[in-house]
């Protein structure tokens, strides 16, 4: 299949695409390079042997976004695009609302313009809001987001799955991550955040590298078995393979709603003590006060994507904590 990835110089979009090349996809992506870089595809190259067909602009370019259509025999879109920044997110409520909602529209109306029926979207677990019960499935209430950038996600959720009512004839899949972590087992691809990270693993990376000097851990007192608040990590790999599989195996007309986690949850210590163990590096930290909007636990329940899609999350946190700091410190060797 010809597939377009937009935000495919990213973090989850980067392993996408060499998920989908190493299942013999060919791959356009678009990508501004607004929270990514340029070595990011020399990387991808370097990991498959084959290049990605490249376009660098904001996919809001709604002129740039139809040449790509017409350049390219589209049959799948995975849109990954958007702003992600939660604490970012509420200072810039009109860049969110415009980058992520607009850009959702372009892709949209070019699909249906030239015909290109199939598109997975990027979507969170963020749209359950607090949880009433876990694990989740899809058929949970969806909850009260918390912030612009979630309510960004559960708009394009909703925007998608009125165009597809529109386009009977399109499949809409929207997979909702839990918490990626982790990076490609060989070091070129991995998440590395400018400034302070916001979320638990590149901040642990960070105070492994020395960059930082002590992990904050938000709350100590969760109704949890020790304290701390419980996520479901998933591996970015077994995370980008859920994509190939959705892609080809999500083919037929509707709306298809799917969890990707692992279905176990793990504590903000365990993951600490998970990452000291795996790779002999302690990590400092303190107790500090609650983060506002953050729950106590999240956790899917993944057995709609093993039964629909035959998909299963094949890593383990020791793998998600190795094969991060494998990353960091190619990292370090890099800017050494
Ligand atoms: C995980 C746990 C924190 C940082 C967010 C978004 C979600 C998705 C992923 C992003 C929590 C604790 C964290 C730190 C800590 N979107 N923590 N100290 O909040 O589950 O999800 O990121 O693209 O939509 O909401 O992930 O990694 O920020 O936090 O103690 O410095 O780690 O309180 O319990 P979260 P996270």
């Amino acid at each position: 299949m010809n597939v377009l990835v937009t935000g495919g110089a990213g973090y989850i979009g980067s392993h996408i695409c060499v998920e989908l090349i190493e299942a013999g996809h060919n791959v356009v992506v678009i990508d501004d390079f607004s929270n990514s870089k340029p070595e990011v595809l020399d990387n991808i190259k370097k990991i498959t042997g084959k290049e990605v067909k490249f376009y660098e602009f904001n996919v809001l370019d709604e002129a740039k976004t139809e040449q790509v259509f017409i350049e390219n025999k589209l049959d799948s879109v995975i849109h990954c695009a958007a702003f992600k920044a939660v604490g970012e997110s509420v200072q810039k409520p009109i860049e969110y609302y415009t980058n992520n909602l607009m850009s959702t529209l372009v892709v949209a109306k070019m699909m249906k313009k030239y015909g290109v029926n199939n598109i997975v979207f990027s979507s969170s677990a963020t749209v359950y809001g607090d949880p009433e019960v876990v694990p989740l499935t899809e058929d949970c209430k969806l909850g009260e987001t918390t912030n612009p950038y979630g309510s960004t996600k559960a708009m394009m959720e909703r925007i998608l799955t009125d165009v597809q009512h529109a386009c009977p004839q399109m499949s809409v899949t929207l997979l909702r991550y839990f918490n990626p972590i982790g990076a490609h087992e060989s070091g070129l691809l991995g998440e590395d955040p400018k400034g302070i990270p916001n979320n638990l693993m590149p901040y642990i990376m960070k105070v492994a590298t020395g960059e930082l000097e002590c992990l904050g851990i938000f709350g100590d007192d969760y109704d949890t078995p020790d304290g701390t608040g419980v996520r479901d990590y998933i591996h970015v790999v077994d995370l980008a393979k859920g994509h190939v599989l959705a892609i080809e195996k999500y083919a037929d007309p509707g709306v298809h709603i799917c969890n990707l986690g692992t279905g176990k949850g793990y504590s903000v210590l365990e993951i600490v003590h998970s990452f000291e163990r795996v790779n002999g590096i302690k990590i400092n930290y303190v107790i500090k006060p609650r983060r506002p909007g953050d729950i106590a636990i999240c956790y899917a329940d993944p057995s709609r994507a093993k039964r629909e899609l035959g998909w299963v999350a094949e890593k383990n946190i020791d793998d998600m904590c190795r094969d991060t700091w494998n990353f960091a410190k190619k990292q370090m060797e890099k800017k050494a």
